[in-house]
């Protein structure tokens, strides 16, 4: 079991990583907190603060992490603040416009790049960092949109596709240091990035619910995780409907 005491957490103001954070100190943890939405990021912390020991230590960094120059200072943060690192998630997203995406180059290269290269970069600093360490563990919010490219969103699907690539490369490489790897696949979750769909019925999941399964998964070291766990049966179907009937439908 890898012990969670000490962990960063970016894109600390995502619904889902918030849950994750709170369930986290719940259980005893220090956390460093790095978001983009100053106000949002302290209302966290407070909160936090109110609910951990005097042992915890709670604290956190503003950041937009599309600027990658920032990354090595906040794990350097992140790391002297909590006295080493046990575990990392990263939970920054986007939700892209997929209709706008598609009359627009460079909005897709910005979706790609806050979605997949501002996470690569992130995981390539931590890797080493990791590597040297020799224990520990490093989550990464994906999605089951990575699984398969479709026509309604594969422009996030393509830069979660990439993500969850590079992390199965990079579990291959890390398990011979001693620290897990673990891609996170939430399929539907209620939060602001889904704000504008249709929600409800049974393939809906709560940000608490998936949080609870974040930990789990980091606890146990598991690889890839499916959340809720249905989903490994729906992208499994998913992933084999052949191409020539694949291309035929409207998913
Ligand atoms: N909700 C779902 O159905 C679902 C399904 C599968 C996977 N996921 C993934 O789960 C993760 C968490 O998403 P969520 O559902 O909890 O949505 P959310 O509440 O909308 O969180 C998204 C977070 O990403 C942050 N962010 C976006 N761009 C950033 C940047 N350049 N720098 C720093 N932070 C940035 C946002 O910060 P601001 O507050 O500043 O905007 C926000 O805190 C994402 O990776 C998402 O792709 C979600």
């Amino acid at each position: 079991m890898n012990s969670l005491n000490r962990v960063i957490l970016f894109g600390a103001t995502s619904a889902i990583a918030e849950q994750t954070a709170r369930q986290l100190v719940a259980q005893g943890a220090s956390l460093y907190c790095v978001g983009r939405n100053r106000d949002k990021l302290m209302a966290l912390i407070d909160d936090l603060k109110v609910r951990a020991s005097d042992q915890q230590q709670v604290d956190g960094a503003v950041a937009d992490l599309t600027d990658s120059d920032q990354h090595a200072l906040l794990i350097d943060a992140g790391e002297r603040a909590l006295g080493g690192i046990d575990g990392v998630l990263i939970a920054h997203g986007t939700l892209p416009d997929q209709q706008a995406c598609q009359s627009d180059a460079a909005l897709t290269r910005q979706e790609i790049e806050t979605n997949a290269l501002s996470v690569i970069n992130l995981l390539t600093l931590l890797a080493i960092r990791f590597e040297q360490q020799q224990h520990g563990v490093i989550a990464v919010i994906s999605s089951v949109a990575g699984d398969r490219g479709r026509q309604s969103n594969y422009v996030y699907g393509a830069a979660k596709g990439m993500v969850t690539l590079f992390l199965q490369g990079l579990r291959n490489r890390l398990a011979k240091s001693n620290v897990d790897v673990v891609t996170i696949k939430p399929g539907f979750v209620d939060t602001p990035m889904t704000a504008e769909l249709d929600k409800g019925g049974p393939l809906w999941a709560k940000p608490e619910q998936i949080a609870k399964g974040i930990i789990t998964a980091m606890q146990k070291g598991k690889g890839e995780v499916y959340l809720p766990w249905f989903w490994w049966g729906i992208m499994l179907i998913i992933k084999h409907i052949p191409e020539a009937i694949f291309k035929r439908m409207s998913l």
